[in-house]
């Protein structure tokens, strides 16, 4: 998400902090600022877009010194704008603070700084951080931030600096990456990932949740917020720099699939509230009891994002009992259909930019309906043009092929689906309840998917000849089985059809040789689907197909009817389709690699399909 960059030390900060925001480019952002402090006085400089906008600016405005902070936003609360960008200020502009990560409490303590006489300037989570500090500065920077972070909740890496204290680089994490590059004693680094520091040092130190570090040119000190002491060692940088923007992974869509217990985490931060039994979508306001009265919901997307969409069906259409279409945008922007007021529209978006989306968005509007967005990309077009709406909070992705968006999708609506159903009482409370834990168990539940990959490696390896793959779902799985084929077919290059398994005996069934494996999503789904999914494996099997299946650990029968089987943890069939779709993701990776593919850039591809 936001990259953090952090220089002092006897160097001009300038070039290092703009040279760490270059590195940190590749993780996407759509607004920059740094801000310095020469001898007591702090300067600044923000902008919208990338750091040669910055740098150009730069050229004009001169900023000193040689203690500063940078941030690169990719925003989550609030446009992309100059305001908005960090680094976000005090009320008298002379501490500059830069987050990555969300303060999940920040409307109580914005209210409550508010009431302190705080004024504030931008629509930020993060602007509560440096006015939250200043509340409690009595001549004591490092006791302040201490404070200050024991009320905070959320995720967060920050670094601050204050001009009345212009001798000190403070940082800490919880929850978000930070990492201390010392090049000499008396002159530090710091990042939210290594590669912006490497260029200058390979010695860091990793920050750990609960941590806070203190830099000034005499040396550093590392204390908890209850100010114990903490001795870390130092380690050294092994990878090269592609290899740290990916984490160490070879490819986007590994580091992104790897991503998903993080990704699905942040979808849930501060919207699933277990205790109170309730969800809370801000973004969408009080448009959420008017949703919960429509009579039906449409919902429009493209590519991955239409099979969130359909899941989501299912979702809406099962628990919340709320009838649903799903269109494709291209379809759904040309069809002569009047826009209805007694329906809820949705758009689904990763970019939110791609132009079918976009338009169908428009068309609704032009009709006067309402139209809530379901987008990752903060301040993109089609976030800005919904009505009302709620991100994702998955980071940029970069790979072409959607993966973490779409767990993070599935999420939402699943989100959505629950705060729907208690709403229009469809469930009873209790049932909402289990519902709610077992949506709360899955970003473990993917990790522990995700700690199997070998198996998958395997299976790819011995499967990454066959030219056809059939894949089978029903139910909430059926949209599964459609993003398996897809994600196959995108990368690398083989036919893959997805289909409700039923449907196979009306058409594909006559496929079905020992050269075309099946994938059958087979997991147990706690209603009639499961055996009915068996029903179609003995179709498949008298047919001498071969079977892979994804099943729920501890179904052992199934073993018996199929060539391979993967298993995933149980969870509420409603689920399903987030664990189910982490072995999928993974098989066209593997495969993809296996054949030599280009994972991250298919041919013929766009990240975002902005033309008609
Ligand atoms: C392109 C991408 C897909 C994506 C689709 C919709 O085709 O390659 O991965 O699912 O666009 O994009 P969106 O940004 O609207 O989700």
């Amino acid at each position: 998400m936001c990259g953090i960059i952090g220089y002092i030390g006897p160097k001009n900060a300038i070039p290092i902090l703009l040279n760490g925001l270059n590195r940190l480019e590749y993780r996407g952002y759509d607004s920059v600022g740094v801000s310095l402090i020469n001898q007591d006085e702090l300067s600044y400089l923000k902008t919208k877009g990338r750091v040669a906008a910055l740098e150009e600016q730069l050229k004009e405005k001169r900023l000193q010194g040689n203690l500063g902070i940078g941030h690169s936003r990719w925003a989550t609360h609030g446009q992309p704008n100059e305001i908005n960008a960090h680094p976000q200020f005090d009320c008298q502009k002379e501490l500059a603070l830069v987050h990555n990560g969300i303060i999940e409490n920040y409307t109580s303590l914005k209210k409550w700084l508010k009431q302190h006489g705080h004024r504030f300037c931008s629509d930020t989570d993060t602007e509560v951080l440096p006015h939250l500090i200043r509340e409690y500065y009595q001549g004591d920077l490092l006791l302040a931030v201490q404070q200050a972070l024991h009320l905070v909740e959320g995720a967060y890496g920050i670094a601050l600096v204050f001009s009345k204290e212009p001798d000190k680089l403070i940082v800490a994490r919880y929850g978000s990456p930070l990492v201390i590059g010392v090049v000499a004693r008396g002159e530090y680094i710091v990042a939210s990932d290594p590669t912006a520091i490497i260029d200058y040092t390979k010695q860091v130190i990793y920050l750990d949740d609960g941590e806070i570090a203190v830099l000034t040119r005499q040396g550093m000190k590392i204390v908890t917020l209850d100010n114990v002491r903490i001795d870390k060692k130092i380690q050294v940088v092994k990878w090269n720099l592609e290899e740290i923007a990916k984490s160490g992974f070879p490819h986007f869509m590994l580091k992104e699939i790897f991503e998903q217990p993080k990704t699905i985490t942040n979808s849930l931060r501060g919207r699933l509230l277990v205790k109170e039994k309730d969800i809370s979508l801000g973004g969408l306001g009080d448009w959420l009891d008017r949703i919960a009265k429509v009579k039906r919901v449409v919902i429009a997307a493209c590519g991955t994002s239409w099979h969130a969409g359909l899941v989501g069906e299912y979702l809406f259409e099962n628990i919340a009992n709320l009838p649903t279409e799903v269109e494709y945008g291209s379809e759904f922007r040309y069809k002569q259909i009047s826009i209805d007021p007694s329906v809820a529209y949705f758009v689904i978006s990763q970019s939110g930019e791609t132009a079918d989306t976009l338009q169908s968005l428009r068309k609704i509007k032009q009709g006067k309906g309402n139209v809530f967005g379901i987008v990752n990309t903060v301040g993109s077009t089609i976030a800005r043009e919904t009505t009302a709406g709620v991100y994702l909070h998955a980071g940029p992705e970069i790979g072409v092929a959607s993966t973490k968006s779409f767990t993070s999708q599935v999420t939402v609506l699943a989100l959505l689906t629950l705060a729907l159903a208690r709403r229009r009482k469809t469930i009873p409370l209790k049932e909402l309840e289990s519902r709610m834990i077992a949506l709360q168990k899955i970003p473990q539940q993917v990790a522990s998917i995700l700690k199997q990959h070998k198996k998958i490696k395997a299976l790819a390896k011995k499967y990454c000849r066959y030219n056809n793959f059939l894949y089978l779902g029903r139910g909430y799985n059926f949209p599964v089985a459609l993003e398996g084929a897809l994600k196959l077919k995108e990368i690398s290059y083989i036919h893959a059809e997805g289909y409700p398994a039923a449907e196979m005996k009306h058409g594909p069934i006559s496929l079905i040789d020992r050269q075309m494996p099946v994938v059958v999503l087979a997991t147990d789904t706690e209603d009639v689907i499961y055996q009915k999914v068996i029903n179609n494996i003995e179709e498949i099997k008298a047919r001498q197909g071969r079977i892979i299946a994804i099943a729920t650990e501890g179904n052992k029968q199934i073993t018996k009817l199929v060539d391979e089987v993967f298993y995933i943890p149980k969870t509420n069939g409603y689920l399903t389709p987030l664990l189910n779709v982490i072995p999928l993701q993974l098989l066209s990776y593997y495969i993809a690699v296996q054949r030599g593919c280009d994972v991250d850039k298919p041919r013929n591809l766009a990240k975002s399909v902005t033309v008609e």
